[in-house]
């Protein structure tokens, strides 16, 4: 049965205790516990002991995955971040501000010393890193194949358009600067093609009230190929989720097409007609990654 995707990932602030104490009363599955931008240098080591503690709570439960945003690799934050929270109970690690494949391979090296150490299953922490800045950018593909950790990239577009001096968030964007988006959103989709990655994810949608913008621009990732979107705010996570939902009709169709043209291949033939419309092995491909996304198996024809 293939991993199912779950599209929506809420952020909290980690030094927050009654947003940290909110979360295991919400409905999600994926949280993601802030150490960086959400969080004063000065409440830096407080927010690392409470997401400690809430590592220690989710351990052994299933019910909810919790990440941590670390620091980024090169600030005075980022080694005592790992020390802390390579733990028992952590799913994976946000990896902030990604310039380099490097990064991610010092990083690797690090958290195989501490799960060894700390009897974890080796390679068991998982990656994802945020692409958002210029160098990032460039750097997509040997980021994307740095490291087997690695689960997926995200589009980080804040940080970009203060790095790029372009602003990069895509509310109340001309077409041109719309286009201009979604050439740089596209190097993130195909260096996660090439890598074999998880399709990319969207950033936040910082108006987080506006959930009818919201909707509109994560229809628009949908359709350029990136799969789940980062949340601020409890009320933002219906909306991720379904927009990014498989929709029926195409399950449906997949389902159909996988089942259609594996038993014709199996038969000897590689072109067939599904309802009107030829499938051949590209379309056949593009019908088994609807079904993965759904966490599908293969229907029997
Ligand atoms: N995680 C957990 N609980 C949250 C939450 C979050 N990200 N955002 C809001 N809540 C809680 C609030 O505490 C409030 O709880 P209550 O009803 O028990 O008082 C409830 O959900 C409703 O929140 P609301 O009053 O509408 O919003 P707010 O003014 O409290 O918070 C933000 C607004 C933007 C400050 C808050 O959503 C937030 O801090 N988001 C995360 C920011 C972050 O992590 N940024 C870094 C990643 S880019
Ligand atoms: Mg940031």
């Amino acid at each position: 049965m293939p991993r199912k995707l779950i599209p929506s990932m809420l952020f909290v602030p980690g030094d927050d205790i009654h947003k940290l104490e909110k979360l295991w009363t919400l409905s999600a599955d994926r949280f993601v516990l802030d150490l960086e931008d959400a969080v004063a240098t000065n409440h830096k080591a407080m927010a690392r002991e409470l997401a400690v503690e809430q590592l220690n709570r989710a351990d052994g439960q299933s019910e909810r995955e919790l990440y941590v945003r670390m620091n980024a690799v090169d600030t005075p934050h980022g080694l005592a971040d790992l020390l802390a929270v390579v733990r028992p109970g952590l799913t994976g690690i946000v990896v902030p501000k990604v310039g380099s494949a490097a990064d991610l391979q010092t990083l690797d090296w690090v958290i195989t010393q501490l799960e060894v150490e700390r009897g974890l299953t080796p390679g068991g922490v998982g990656l994802i890193a945020i692409l958002e800045s210029s160098r990032g950018i460039a750097n997509a593909l040997e980021i994307a194949k740095s490291t087997p950790r690695l689960m997926c990239l995200t589009f980080g577009a804040g940080d970009l358009s203060a790095d790029l001096g372009v602003e990069v968030r895509d509310v109340d964007a001309s077409p041109q600067r719309m286009a201009f988006i979604a050439a740089l959103k596209a190097q993130l989709v195909v260096a996660s093609s090439v890598a074999g990655l998880d399709p990319p994810h969207e950033g936040v949608h910082t108006v987080f009230r506006d959930l009818e913008g919201l909707r509109q621009t994560s229809e628009i990732a949908r359709e350029i190929g990136f799969f789940g979107r980062h949340a601020i705010h409890p009320g933002q996570i219906a909306v991720i989720d379904e927009v990014f939902a498989p929709r029926p009709k195409d399950i449906e169709w997949a389902e159909r097409v996988v089942a259609e043209f594996s038993k014709s291949e199996a038969a000897g033939s590689a072109a067939i007609l599904v309802a009107g419309e030829f499938v051949d092995y590209a379309i056949a491909v593009r019908a088994q990654r609807i079904l993965d996304l759904a966490g599908r198996s293969a229907p029997e024809a």
